[in-house]
């Protein structure tokens, strides 16, 4: 490392930049896959189906902050793009993203920044996702530097959706025609049904159990009663 690196502004070239990203990745994607481990230990339930974790291209950072209006220097980079580092949960019912979130949110040493809920707010293409921008902080030798990291959480049927959307219209940039959008929203209408559907089945089922759980815990107590009832007659009986 060429310098000693102690926040933000100390940081000014792009390897010492992006090793920070990268290491902040692998921080959260560390302590993403041992929540999930700990879920699945004390809860025998993974509410991660996957991780995929990313760095931005240096081409798309630069789109970025053009589109955005702001001069290419890695002090605009650090300070205004802020999916350089990102991580997508993705999970199998829409219960599980929030479960996550809070999951995220408690964890001391994670900040979180910022939070929007295309779930509970689509974007007008349809999107739907969970995003949390946090901040991890980085132990160096002889300092801490805060650094950010996009996290995406959604369920299979959401970035079914989104990746394809992606291919065909996304990076077309509102350029494609309307009836495409259209049929775009409808797909994403679709989804939604499918994830609704697929989490009433799912807590059906868990119903199921639980009943079964009772019905069997019940027929256990009554063979209990009825051999203490029978130990008793017997008892009288003999007395
Ligand atoms: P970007 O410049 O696209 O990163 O948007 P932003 O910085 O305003 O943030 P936003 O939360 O809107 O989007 C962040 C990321 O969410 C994007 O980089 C995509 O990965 C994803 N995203 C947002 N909108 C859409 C969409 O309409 N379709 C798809 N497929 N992905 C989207
Ligand atoms: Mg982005």
């Amino acid at each position: 490392m060429e310098m000693a690196i102690r926040n933000y502004e100390d940081v000014d070239s792009w390897k010492t930049v992006m090793f920070l990203y990268t290491s902040a990745l692998k921080e959260v994607g560390t302590k993403l896959e041992i929540l999930n481990d700990e879920f699945q230990h004390v809860h025998s339930y993974n509410p991660i189906e996957h991780i995929k974790t990313r760095i931005k291209a240096p081409e798309s950072i630069v789109k970025k902050l053009k589109r955005h209006g702001h001069e290419t220097s890695i002090e605009n980079m650090v300070k205004y793009v802020n999916d350089i580092a990102g991580v997508r949960l993705i999970c199998s019912f829409t219960s599980d993203i929030y479960k996550l979130a809070e999951m995220i949110g408690n964890q001391t040493d994670l900040k979180v920044l910022s939070i929007k809920d295309y779930i509970k707010n689509p974007k007008e293409s349809g999107y739907k996702s969970y995003h949390m921008l946090v901040s991890v902080p980085i132990f160096l030798s002889d300092s801490v530097v805060d650094t950010k990291v996009e996290i995406q959480i959604r369920t299979i049927a959401m970035d079914f959706w989104a990746s394809l959307e992606h291919k065909i219209y996304y990076k077309y940039e509102g350029q494609a025609p309307e009836y495409i959008s259209k049929d775009l929203r409808e797909c994403a209408d679709m989804v939604a049904t499918l994830d609704d559907k697929m989490l009433q089945l799912n807590e059906a089922i868990l119903a199921c159990l639980e009943e079964q759980e009772v019905q069997k815990l019940e027929r256990v107590r009554g063979a209990a009663r009825s051999s203490r009832q029978e130990g008793q007659m017997s008892q009288s009986q003999s007395a």
